[in-house]
């Protein structure tokens, strides 16, 4: 099978979709107003077609791996759609969403019978109060059960998102880590990025996950060994607990080394990295089945302008106004 693999010899076999950039709740590292709808997505959001169209163009390259993102992608109506019409490629190994859980509660199980193989969900504190104050929703516990029925539907494992942040949750390593003691969740803390509209917060809050890693090596946790095709992530794993730590430090020199994932917005732009360029349109090439080879060709021609690095580690901030455009 043919695979996309870029002038640094990167592979990419893992595809992030947005499908809406609409969201529910209002983090403050991400919509601290909520969301705005802007002008330049009135054309409205890909339509079931363009996904399914999409997602063949990027398995006849070699994607094995589909996440689909938002915004909040299950405030889309048609979403369990979505998830069977990308599960019409069968080469696909896993099919995966990053959910901020809000209806996890009420339609896990159906998404799971449509082809869903894996969920990511973000909680940004253990504490009700806290977790209101961050994201402008009392909304912890329909959140916590979400997970609770995820299991219950039959998922072995549960990645969850926490954005690390000083003074407000970078404390609380320990409440986190009696929390998946005994459950099968990878909980990942993700640094703080800068983006457009987040710099105040960013020099208020921004802390290094090297914290994280200096406690958790103190507590006997030990660094997982990579696999080849493994994404930035570094997981840590200690024998008492059943859960994992995760850590994603995207200000670490090297963090872009083993980048494998390219994105596609909500309106059909293909971005090579989180930060720092603008999309470059795909969905001309999506209205039907003819241009298939066309949009093959695109996105190959494509990857040959990704950069090394995004240089957040040298103070790039890049474009991005913030991560729900692109979906994270
Ligand atoms: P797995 O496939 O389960 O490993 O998940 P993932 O980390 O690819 O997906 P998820 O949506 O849970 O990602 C968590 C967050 O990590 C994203 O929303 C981003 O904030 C951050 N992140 C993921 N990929 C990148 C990346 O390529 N660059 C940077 N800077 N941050 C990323
Ligand atoms: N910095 C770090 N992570 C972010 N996310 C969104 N905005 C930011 C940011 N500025 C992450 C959230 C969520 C995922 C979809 O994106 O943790 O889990
Ligand atoms: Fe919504 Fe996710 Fe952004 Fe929070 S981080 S506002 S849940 S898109």
């Amino acid at each position: 099978m043919s695979s996309l693999i870029d002038t640094f010899d990167r592979r990419f076999y893992y595809l992030r979709l947005s499908v809406t950039d609409v969201c529910n709740f209002r983090c403050t590292y991400c919509l601290p107003d909520g969301y705005r709808p802007q002008s330049v997505r009135n054309k409205g959001f890909l339509s079931l077609d363009e996904i399914r169209r999409v997602s063949r163009a990027f398995v006849a390259a070699g994607t094995e791996k589909i996440r689909l993102t938002g915004g909040e992608p299950s405030l889309r109506r048609d979403f369990t759609e979505i998830i069977a019409a990308v599960r019409e490629n069968p080469e696909l190994r896993k099919i995966a969403m990053t959910t901020n859980g809000y209806r996890m509660q009420r339609d896990i199980q159906q998404w799971r019978d449509a082809g869903l193989t894996a969920v990511n969900v973000s909680i940004d504190s253990l504490d009700a109060r806290q977790f209101y104050a961050i994201t402008g929703q009392d909304k912890l516990h329909q959140v916590m059960s979400g997970i609770d029925a995820a299991f219950e539907a039959g998922f072995a494992q549960v990645k969850v998102n926490t954005v690390l942040m000083k003074d407000l949750n970078s404390h609380q390593l320990h409440t986190f880590l009696d929390w998946i003691k005994s459950r099968p969740i990878q909980l990942r803390f993700i640094e703080l990025m800068e983006t457009g509209e987040g710099s105040a917060l960013f020099r208020k809050h921004h802390v290094s996950g090297e914290v994280i890693r200096q406690q958790l090596l103190r507590l006997g946790w030990q660094l997982q060994v990579r696999a080849k095709d493994d994404g930035p992530a570094q997981v840590f794993s200690h024998p008492e607990y059943q859960g994992s730590i995760g850590l994603i430090m995207p200000y670490e020199k090297d963090f872009c080394l083993s980048c494998n994932r390219l994105r596609v917005s909500a309106i059909g732009n293909l971005h090579l990295c989180l930060f720092g360029e603008h999309g470059i349109p795909l969905r001309d090439l999506l209205a039907d089945d003819q241009h298939q080879d066309e949009l093959l060709a695109r996105i190959r021609h494509s990857l040959g302008r990704k950069k090394q690095t995004h240089f957040l580690h040298q103070g790039n901030t890049g474009i991005t106004q913030n991560l729900s455009f692109i979906g994270g």
